[in-house]
């Protein structure tokens, strides 16, 4: 018989006594490669992008891998191979897809912050659309692009003013955000784009925010874009693909947000409703795709019981899982090898860094010893990829998990190579 899943997290259950990842055993991998370690499973990844697939069936899509949440090459690669472009916001991410296989003509680059080189480096790969966020860039690249005797496809990233009701730092579509050209500056900005001489005109673009678990700030952006769309066609310029950006939440917690195709049939029938369910359509998820098809394991350390709180100390910390100590964020806790006769008690689970901001979970009910090991559940994003060396720790290693195949996709990185490229003084 096969063991139900944990909620949101279709290929991790326990067999027995034993928390397995599409069918392995995580003790035994963590046994086997040591702690910290991030475990991603290859079903899951691909089963949330099928999601996006089947919503959009029969219709014109290009699905662009928001890279930051999960930029390690081996993702990319399973990505490039599904037929997945990418949403790259660095110079650095483009060359990551170019060393994974990826197809440059897939590729859009947004950020409010290109540098000239990395306008260069992106045009002479040849990527498929630039997302400008201001008047001043458009200028530059309009430049840049005449210099390389190119023209740049260019998209607007438009902010169209809606709360996405997340958390204020991942929230990025209202006025008071970096992001984005505003909604009254968006047809100006349209007009001066199609008469500059190294720029040619490709779409329009919005990413409202992330972590978003409702339908209606998508239903509002995609109202507020399809009126900027009809005003800047009405003047002459074609918007050939539209870019709803990413921001599909997952449930960490007990967040429902919709399901990846059902969000896609509700909003397509806004979009056919308008008469433009015939465009091209781009999305660019990060989270959604790559989020619950990650675990990151560590063992227990030490418990110190004290008299406001009792402390697990494991061997995981805030440079390897930095979302609670930035967002306050929420990831599950849980056993790999439960102890059903073991007393449970109330801990704040924290790791070895010397901050009080470096606690992994508050308030856990854990029935734990010493050398037990943990999962920390929902990590496969945004974790790996904002890891730091702080504390002189090396970067945890990664695997991806195929059935019965496992593949250390990044080994462990040792202390000599954190600092392998610093000089000492004469
Ligand atoms: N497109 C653009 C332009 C973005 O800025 C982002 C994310 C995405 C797509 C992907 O959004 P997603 O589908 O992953 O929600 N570090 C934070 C999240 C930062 C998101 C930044 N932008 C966290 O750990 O919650």
């Amino acid at each position: 018989m096969t063991a139900p899943a944990l909620p949101g997290h279709p290929h991790l259950a326990y067999q027995g006594a034993e928390l397995c990842l599409e069918g392995q055993p995580l003790a035994a991998l963590a046994q086997e490669y040591g702690t910290p370690l991030y475990v991603y499973s290859k079903a899951a990844m691909l089963q949330a992008l099928a999601a996006y697939q089947c919503g959009f069936a029969g219709r014109q899509v290009q699905i662009c891998y928001a890279m930051k949440a999960n930029s390690s090459l081996a993702v990319l690669q399973l990505f490039a191979r599904a037929g997945c472009g990418f949403d790259i916001v660095s110079g650095g991410e483009l060359a990551r897809v170019l060393a994974a296989g990826g197809d440059p003509a897939k590729v859009i680059f947004s950020g409010v912050g290109k540098t000239r080189a990395e306008m260069r480096q992106a045009l002479q790969a040849g990527i498929g659309c630039f997302n400008v966020e201001s008047e001043a860039e458009l200028e530059v690249l309009n430049q840049v692009a005449l210099e390389l005797g190119l023209r740049a496809p260019v998209s607007i990233r438009v902010n169209p003013n809606v709360d996405a009701k997340t958390h204020p730092y991942i929230s990025t579509g209202l006025k008071g955000n970096k992001f984005g050209i505003a909604h009254e500056r968006t047809l100006a900005t349209y007009q001066r784009a199609a008469s500059l001489p190294g720029l040619r005109v490709v779409g329009i673009d919005c990413h409202i925010g992330s972590q978003i678990t409702e339908l209606a700030p998508y239903r509002d952006a995609i109202e507020r874009v399809l009126d900027l769309v009809q005003a800047i066609e009405a003047a002459g310029i074609t918007i050939e693909h539209l870019d709803f950006g990413g921001g599909l939440g997952i449930t960490y917690h007990d967040e429902q947000p919709p399901a990846a195709d059902a969000l896609w049939t509700a909003l397509l029938a806004q979009l056919d409703a308008r008469g433009y369910g015939g465009r091209k359509i781009m999305i660019e998820p990060g989270r959604s795709l790559v989020g619950n098809a990650g675990v990151c394991l560590t063992e227990v350390l030490y418990l110190k019981p004290g008299e406001q709180k009792n402390f697990c100390i494991v061997d995981a910390a805030m440079n390897d899982l930095p979302r609670p100590a930035m967002y306050e964020a929420y990831h599950a806790i849980v056993p790999l090898q439960p102890r059903p006769e073991g007393v449970r008690c109330l801990y704040d689970v924290v790791g070895p860094v010397c901050e009080s901001g470096d606690w992994l979970g508050r308030e856990r009910h854990l029935a734990v010893q010493p050398g037990d090991k943990l999962a920390v559940l929902s990590t496969g994003a945004y974790c790996a990829s904002m890891a730091s060396n702080y504390n002189t720790r090396g970067r945890a290693a990664e695997l991806l998990v195929d059935g019965a195949q496992t593949t250390l996709i990044r080994p462990r990185e040792s202390a000599a190579q954190t600092f392998a490229h610093e000089r000492l003084l004469p």
